[in-house]
């Protein structure tokens, strides 16, 4: 029989146990598309499910603008992701952010260094650079109930409807439509460090535990 470790109840600040870190482009009130780095964010059947936090410009532009398109990186792109972090598209950034070093960044393409490209069936810009790209739509329009629910829990749960997935060639199997998923290196968001499916990639600015030495080494060579 397998020996159970030892174990013991944790009270972590953040329970971020690894999900895709993305990219999500949605609308904003000019008609550009901002882009907000998210990683609550799983997928089933047609269907994605996001958590936004309330006073981020993404969740602004949902509640006008149902449409966005959620840009998946691959590991190696952590970089472009981590440029993103301590901006918003808000144009006044809330009190909480500005404490934490945010601020105000009207073409987060352009900061990031990702290109743009339209989308088929949304307004909001695909991220030409990102292996995968979901155009999607809010799956049923928010209603007040849903926005005062979200204003009460202090977070936002959003369900989206896709309804394009577009993939780079390389990273899928030829003749089908399949992501080969030897090919396919997501970029992981555990526990604000970056990670591929193997190696954690890098550290996140507000990551409260650094990467050790090892793997500090192995991810700058
Ligand atoms: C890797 C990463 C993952 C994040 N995950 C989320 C998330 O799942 N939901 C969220 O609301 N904010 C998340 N954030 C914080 C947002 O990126 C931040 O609130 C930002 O201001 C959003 O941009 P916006 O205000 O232009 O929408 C994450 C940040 C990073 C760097």
């Amino acid at each position: 029989m397998t020996a159970i470790p030892a174990q013991r109840s944790i009270r972590p600040s953040v329970l971020y146990f690894g999900t895709p870190a993305a990219l999500l482009a949605t609308v904003n009130p000019d008609g550009r598309s901002n882009r907000s780095p998210i990683s609550s964010v799983w997928s089933l059947a047609d269907r994605l499910v996001l958590g936004l936090g309330l006073d981020g410009q993404a969740w602004l532009n949902l509640q006008r603008h149902a449409e966005c398109v959620l840009n998946l990186p691959s590991a190696r792109q952590w970089p472009q992701v981590e440029r993103l972090a301590r901006a918003t598209g808000r144009a006044e950034v809330p009190a909480a952010k500005q404490a934490m070093g945010y601020v105000h960044v009207s073409d987060k393409f352009a900061l990031a260094g990702l290109q743009r490209a339209q989308a088929e069936l949304v307004q909001a810009e695909r991220a030409a650079e990102c292996p995968l790209q979901v155009e999607a739509r809010l799956a049923s329009p928010l209603s007040a109930d849903q926005v005062q629910a979200a204003n009460a829990r202090g977070f936002a749960i959003v369900e989206l409807q896709i309804l394009r997935v577009h993939a780079h060639e390389d990273i899928t199997v030829p003749g089908s439509q399949h992501v080969d998923t030897q090919a396919w290196q997501p970029l992981i968001y555990l526990f604000r460090h970056y990670c591929s499916t193997s190696l954690p990639m890098a550290a996140n600015f507000r990551a409260e535990q650094p990467l050790t030495t090892t793997f500090a080494q192995e991810a700058s060579t």
